[in-house]
């Protein structure tokens, strides 16, 4: 058996392990990460990218910026559109200069994996069946099996970053964790094309044959959503069938616009809200997709994981600078404030612009109703502005 040390060990190189890493590093803080998966198997997921004000500074301050800075796409409004019209949502007039910027997830770990590969800092991929131990005590560890080997790491602190589905979550006693989760009664179709998107800023939907979304990856590269049954399979959809059912689903002039090409890829997502609390367990942290999880409406998944991060390596670096254990002490109290508020702005933004299936006639009116206030009131539109670019941290 290999032995290992270190004074941090991440569970999981998505997004949150591998900029929690980077920012340890910059610390001086030592730390090692173990991945189930490859590299790039890893780099093979397609999700959101919608970044926050505070999530780029965050990535600038982690040394991985430039690319983001270079090739994302800053906007400054988004569209709604229903019963045939498209309504602006004009994010920097709301919100007093505030923009996104749209970058791939994937692209974010690429530039994060790159930095990691380039510092020559330790990530063992392929990990097979990890293994949490004392981190209750001050001397947790972790097994695991790499290259069929069986290798042991000695660590002051984990930090639980392994998703919805790792073993950092499932690790902890069932009596010491309380779970909140709501599954949402239909899916997300994405389709990815290498065509032109159909508008410069990102169009959400909502029509009584279900929600739709413009999205893009860069001006030559689009990223749609279809909202559909879960009894649906990627495979029932044709590209033309898409694209259709897109048309219907826009007004007129988007419709019109929409330029079609061969699907890259089709898969279906489903919507879940999830909150697991605490976030902390002596020495185990979870942070990201580990601890919660939000619909992807409003794009916040990602944005909620950097908050996450950024706690936590204040946290840590206040631990090992200053030898102070307060960061420590309310790092999940910090995180989960932060969380409750963006899983009620995904819900709420999912359920008025869905269809749902067993609504009754009166709650689509209802949702009609806020749409239609919502694009007449200031008020309204400034809630919406203000969580959309993300509240302060
Ligand atoms: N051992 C080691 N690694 C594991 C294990 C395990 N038992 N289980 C899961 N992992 C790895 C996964 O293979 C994955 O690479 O942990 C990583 C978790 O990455 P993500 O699921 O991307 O979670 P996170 O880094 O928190 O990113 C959050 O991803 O889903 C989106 O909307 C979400 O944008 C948010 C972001
Ligand atoms: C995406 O581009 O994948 C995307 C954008 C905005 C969202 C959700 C997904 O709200």
């Amino acid at each position: 058996m290999k032995t290992l040390r270190t004074q941090v060990l991440i569970v999981g190189a998505g997004p949150s392990g591998l900029l929690l890493g980077q920012l340890l590093h910059k610390a001086g803080i030592v730390n090692l990460i173990l991945e189930r998966q490859t590299g790039d198997y890893v780099l093979g997921r397609i999700r959101a990218g919608v970044l926050e004000q505070t999530t780029v500074d965050l990535l600038d301050e982690a040394g991985v910026g430039a690319r983001m800075h270079a090739e994302g796409l800053v906007h400054h409004g988004f569209d709604l559109v229903f019963d045939g019209q498209r309504h602006r949502i004009d994010l920097q007039a709301l919100t007093g200069g505030k923009s996104v910027i749209v970058y791939g997830q994937t692209e974010i770990t690429r530039d994060l994996m790159e930095a990691r590969a380039a510092a020559g800092l330790p990530t063992l991929y392929s990990a097979a069946d990890v293994q949490l131990r004392n981190f209750d005590s001050a001397h947790p560890s972790a097994r695991c099996i790499v290259n069929g080997e069986e290798v042991l790491v000695q660590c002051e602190f984990i930090a639980g970053c392994d998703g919805y589905h790792g073993v950092s979550r499932a690790s902890v006693p069932g009596s010491a964790i309380r779970s909140f989760e709501k599954i949402y009664p239909f899916g997300w179709l994405g389709l990815l094309s290498d065509t032109p998107p159909v508008s410069h800023e990102l169009i959400y939907g909502s029509h009584e044959r279900g929600f739709s979304l413009c999205s893009m990856r860069s001006a030559a590269r689009s990223r749609y959503y279809l909202q559909v049954p879960l009894t649906e399979q990627a495979g029932d959809w044709s590209d033309e069938r898409f694209w259709n059912e897109l048309r219907l689903r826009l007004d007129p002039a988007a419709a019109e616009a929409l330029v079609t090409g061969p699907a890259l890829e089709k898969s279906i997502a489903p919507l879940r809200s999830f909150v697991a609390e605490p976030m902390r367990f002596g020495r185990l942290f979870l942070a990201g997709d580990a601890a919660h999880i939000v619909p992807p409406t409003g794009a916040k998944g990602l944005n909620l994981a950097a908050s996450d991060i950024y706690y936590l390596s204040q946290a840590l670096i206040e631990h090992y600078r200053d030898r102070r254990g307060s960061g420590i002490e309310h790092y999940s109290a910090r995180c989960l404030s932060r969380i409750w508020k963006a899983e009620r702005f995904s819900w709420w933004f999912s359920s008025l612009m869905h269809s749902f299936p067993q609504e009754q006639a009166i709650e689509a009116r209802l949702h009609r109703a806020e749409l239609e206030y919502l694009v007449s009131s200031h008020a309204a539109q400034t809630v919406m502005a203000e969580n959309y670019v993300g509240l302060p941290w």
